[in-house]
């Protein structure tokens, strides 16, 4: 049970830290986001989980701005991404794209923690943990390496900071990539699927260190088929099929009575 279910933060009166409302998108012909409705409170944990093509990763990416919507709108923090409305003096509303700057700072509010990790093979876990702080956010070497230290702490790898990714094993080149994504201050995290890589035995640590960083109150949207997780970590479940969300709810109540027959045989699936 993560923190957020006994703290006011996820009462309907805050501003929520995800909205999205009638989101589309399409790849050439293909409609993979149907119109999809979703609300995040601050500091809760979202699971999303459905079979593979549902369209979860793009849903993901479109929250982070990796993809661009065909219709629909995506709110974080209050804060409209990607476009801005522009009230025109007959009453309608224009949307006029961000700029390319303006998209990066709404962008590197979020972390982002990727299946394959994708650490720098030539830099260290502080290397990896520190780069972005210093060359994006022109933090100062002294202070990103004391950030760096703290965070590595923080996922359990207080001693590995001068190890090389190929010196270390899946489950710690993921949390150093959690690290890496915490580096940024992240307001929100959204992990794709970031156990699925992992043998099986190492699965255990990175769900762990998620765990805690619910917790400690983050706010997570995570793709996984880790139901152990989704039922004591999650706040809500959502499962999507072909585009769309299917049902979505408490998790334990998902999990245990699913009312839809997609649903269902999903669930029967993974379990
Ligand atoms: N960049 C892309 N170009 C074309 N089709 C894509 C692209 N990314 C994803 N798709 C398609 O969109 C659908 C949803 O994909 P995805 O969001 O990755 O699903 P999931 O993460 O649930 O497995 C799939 O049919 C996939 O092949
Ligand atoms: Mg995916």
């Amino acid at each position: 049970m993560s923190a957020s279910n006994a703290t006011p933060a996820t009462s309907e009166s805050a501003v929520p830290k995800v909205r999205i409302a009638g989101l589309h998108k399409f790849f050439g012909e293909l409609h993979v986001l149907k119109g999809i409705d979703l609300t995040v409170q601050p500091g809760s944990v979202t699971v999303l989980v459905g079979p593979s093509g549902s369209g979860k990763s793009t849903l993901l990416r479109c929250i982070n701005e990796l993809e661009t919507i065909d219709a629909g709108r995506v709110w974080v923090d209050g804060e409209l991404i990607g476009m801005r409305e522009v009230q025109r003096p007959d009453g309608t509303v224009q949307l006029h794209a961000l700029t390319d700057k303006q998209r990066a700072a709404q962008r590197s509010k979020i972390g982002m923690v990727f299946q394959r990790f994708n650490l720098f093979p030539h830099m260290t876990a502080l290397g990896n943990v520190i780069e972005a702080p210093i060359h994006v956010r022109r933090m100062d070497k002294q202070q990103a390496r004391a950030r760096g230290v703290e965070l590595l702490e923080r996922v359990g790898l207080g001693d590995r900071l001068d190890h090389y990714p190929s010196q270390l094993s899946g489950g710690q080149q993921q949390r150093v990539a959690i690290a890496r994504a915490l580096a940024m201050d992240p307001e929100l995290m959204l992990f794709d699927e970031p156990t699925s890589a992992l043998d099986p035995e190492l699965v255990g640590e990175v769900l762990q260190v998620m765990q805690d960083l619910a917790a400690d109150g983050m706010t997570m949207v995570v793709v996984t088929h880790e139901m152990g997780f989704a039922r004591e970590v999650g706040d809500q479940l959502i499962f999507m099929d072909g585009g769309l969300v299917c049902e979505s709810g408490d998790p334990v109540q998902v999990l245990d009575h699913p009312t839809q027959e997609r649903t269902q045989a999903f669930l029967a699936s993974v379990l």
